[in-house]
């Protein structure tokens, strides 16, 4: 046993006197060490605080400790062949006494070293798969690049679920495709190849059954659900509208299934359609399973599609995404925005005009986000200062507030560097901003005996806007 190990460490001891390995040993000492001091300090503080500490420690130092590896035997390597060249490798390597205490504690350090490095490779990777899945690897790091769906995202119900939880989901299947199309994302980045914006929809993303329902039920009975809205009129008192929609979301709970989610999913799919552009906007043919297991071909009579077109359109079976497109990037449409910010209260109603003027400032093209959020807060105040100086002075604090508001709306929706820009990605829940639900329910998709898929509007939701019912229904 002696002898053996013996005859294994003397040419490695010998040969390892080299450039090489004292350079691979170092790095791979020194990453170690490195690591070890830094994720000490990730315990006792709690995460990396900088998204690029991130990508420095779990994939910078991992990277150069097995280099260090990799470097210790290609040492050893080139200093045997250049030593066999020269005609000095030693038929007998030095001999090595392994009786000798100061050699054995040195092996047991090397193999106890050893161990530590096994296990700080494993942690290592495991640490930065995790890292790699984390919302701050895919939302901050790239920051241009994904600056508009963090936002988007930061700012929606879904603020606390994983970017990787909708684009990944569960199962080694995917990790590895994911794995595999991100790395061609960070080759893309680094070399400014990225398209500007990404593109929607996308078209590979994991179908909705695998990601969405995780968490959510798709035969969950919803029924109906009440929607108020309130908008506000561009005049000077920002005359407020309200109105209520009682969306008949329905479901899967009884005999048969009903309303908006019913009547599209059921169990699994049961609708098929095919889009002739890239962005799913123009819907030439839908394929409809009714209750009874027939399928009803619907083809759209105002605009229909030529063979070729049909060939090269994109067959997709519908699912959430398909009218829930936006559920965590949605991305607002300024005169909603505005809107919202008023009924929170972030912009005052006293303020005359401010509808208006807010909406006016935020439709303008701005080159960058300095100039932007500049011009969008001088624009807010010089109105008032000039316009209305008496408010410029006694409700200071509310244009500053508002100016603000509007600074944080265009903020988060606009980023002039990757050209997202208002409606730059069509939201399919609805028909009023984008052709939405429309798209197919336009009363021109016509099956062979003349059924239409209905336009007719009590069939989503019933509009509520008598004041009378709405003061019983308690909306004020
Ligand atoms: C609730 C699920 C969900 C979460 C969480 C989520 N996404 Fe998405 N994301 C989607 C869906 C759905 C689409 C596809 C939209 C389409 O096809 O039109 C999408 C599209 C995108 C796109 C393509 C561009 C666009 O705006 O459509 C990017 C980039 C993106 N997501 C990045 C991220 C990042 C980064 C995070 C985490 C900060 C994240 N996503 C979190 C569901 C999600
Ligand atoms: C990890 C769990 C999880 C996943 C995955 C997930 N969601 Fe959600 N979703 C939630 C939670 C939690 C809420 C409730 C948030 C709240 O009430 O504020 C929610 C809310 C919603 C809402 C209601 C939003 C609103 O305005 O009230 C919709 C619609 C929705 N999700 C659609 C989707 C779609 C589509 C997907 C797949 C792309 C998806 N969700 C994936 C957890 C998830
Ligand atoms: C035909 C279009 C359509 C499809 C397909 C669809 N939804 Fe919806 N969903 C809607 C509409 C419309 C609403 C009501 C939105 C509102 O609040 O105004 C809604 C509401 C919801 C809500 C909020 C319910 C609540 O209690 O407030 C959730 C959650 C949701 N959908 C999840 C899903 C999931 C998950 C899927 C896929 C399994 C899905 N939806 C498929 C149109 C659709
Ligand atoms: C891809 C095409 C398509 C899109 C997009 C679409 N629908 Fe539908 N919808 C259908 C078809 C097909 C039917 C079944 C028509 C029939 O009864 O033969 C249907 C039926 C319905 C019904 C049931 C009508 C009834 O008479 O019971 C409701 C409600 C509905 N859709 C709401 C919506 C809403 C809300 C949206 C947008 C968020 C939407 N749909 C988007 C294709 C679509
Ligand atoms: C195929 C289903 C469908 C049909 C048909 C339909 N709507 Fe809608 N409608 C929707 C959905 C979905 C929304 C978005 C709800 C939300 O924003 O939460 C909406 C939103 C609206 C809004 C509110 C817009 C806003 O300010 O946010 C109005 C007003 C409206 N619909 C009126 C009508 C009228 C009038 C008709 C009949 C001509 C009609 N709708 C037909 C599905 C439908």
């Amino acid at each position: 046993m002696n002898n053996k190990l013996d005859g294994w460490l003397r040419p490695i001891l010998y040969l390892g006197r080299n450039p090489w390995s004292m350079v691979g040993a170092w790095l791979t000492t020194g990453s170690a060490v490195t690591l070890l001091v830094f994720w000490l300090v990730e315990l006792i503080r709690g995460g990396p605080s900088h998204p690029y500490a991130g990508i420095f420690l779990f994939m910078v130092l991992p990277a150069l400790f097995i280099a260090g590896l990799i470097l210790m035997p290609f040492g050893l390597f080139m200093r045997r062949r250049a030593l066999r060249a020269s005609g000095q490798l030693p038929h007998v390597y030095p001999h090595l006494d392994l009786g000798d205490t100061v050699l054995r504690r040195g092996l047991i350090l090397v193999g106890l070293a050893t161990l530590a490095n096994v296990a700080i490779t494993g942690t290592a990777s495991y640490k930065g798969i995790e890292h790699m899945e984390s919302v701050q690897f895919c939302g901050q790091t790239c920051h241009t690049v994904m600056a508009p769906e963090y936002s988007a995202y930061s700012n929606s119900p879904h603020s606390r679920v994983a970017c990787t939880q909708c684009h990944i989901g569960p199962g080694a299947d995917w990790f590895v495709k994911s794995k595999l199309s991100g790395a061609r994302q960070v080759l893309a980045v680094n070399l400014g190849t990225y398209s500007r914006p990404i593109p929607s929809p996308v078209h590979h993303l994991r179908p909705a059954r695998e990601t969405c329902e995780q968490c959510h039920w798709p035969n969950k009975f919803v029924g109906d659900k009440l929607v108020v809205k309130r908008s506000y009129a561009s005049d000077e008192k920002n005359t407020e509208s309200v109105m209520a929609l009682l969306m008949h979301i329905g479901g899967h709970g009884g005999s048969s299934p009903q309303g908006i989610h019913g009547r599209h999913l059921d169990q699994g799919e049961r609708i098929e359609y095919v889009a002739t552009d890239e962005r799913r906007q123009s819907i030439a043919v839908v394929r409809y399973r009714d209750d009874s297991g027939k399928v009803v071909e619907y083809v759209s009579a105002d605009k229909p599609a030529t063979p070729e077109q049909l060939a090269k359109g994109e067959t997709r079976k519908m699912d959430c995404i398909d009218c829930h497109n936006r559920p965590t990037h949605a991305f607002e449409m300024p005169e909603r925005a505005v809107d919202k910010a008023i009924e929170r209260g972030l912009i005052s109603r006293e303020l005359p005009f401010v509808r208006k003027k807010a909406v006016e400032v935020l439709r303008v093209e701005y080159p960058d986000k300095a100039t932007g959020l500049a011009k969008i807060e001088a624009g807010v105040r010089d109105f008032y200062a000039k316009d209305y100086p008496e408010v410029a002075k006694d409700k200071a604090k509310d244009v500053e507030a508002a100016a603000k508001a509007v600074q944080a709306i265009w903020d988060r929706n606009i980023f002039p560097d990757m050209k997202v820009n208002w409606g730059v990605h069509p939201n399919n829940l609805g028909h009023e901003d984008f052709p939405g639900c429309f798209r197919c329910h336009d009363d021109q998709h016509k099956s062979a005996d003349g059924k239409t898929i209905s336009q007719d509007c009590e069939t989503c939701h019933n509009v509520i806007d008598d004041p009378k019912v709405l003061a019983s229904l308690g909306v004020k």
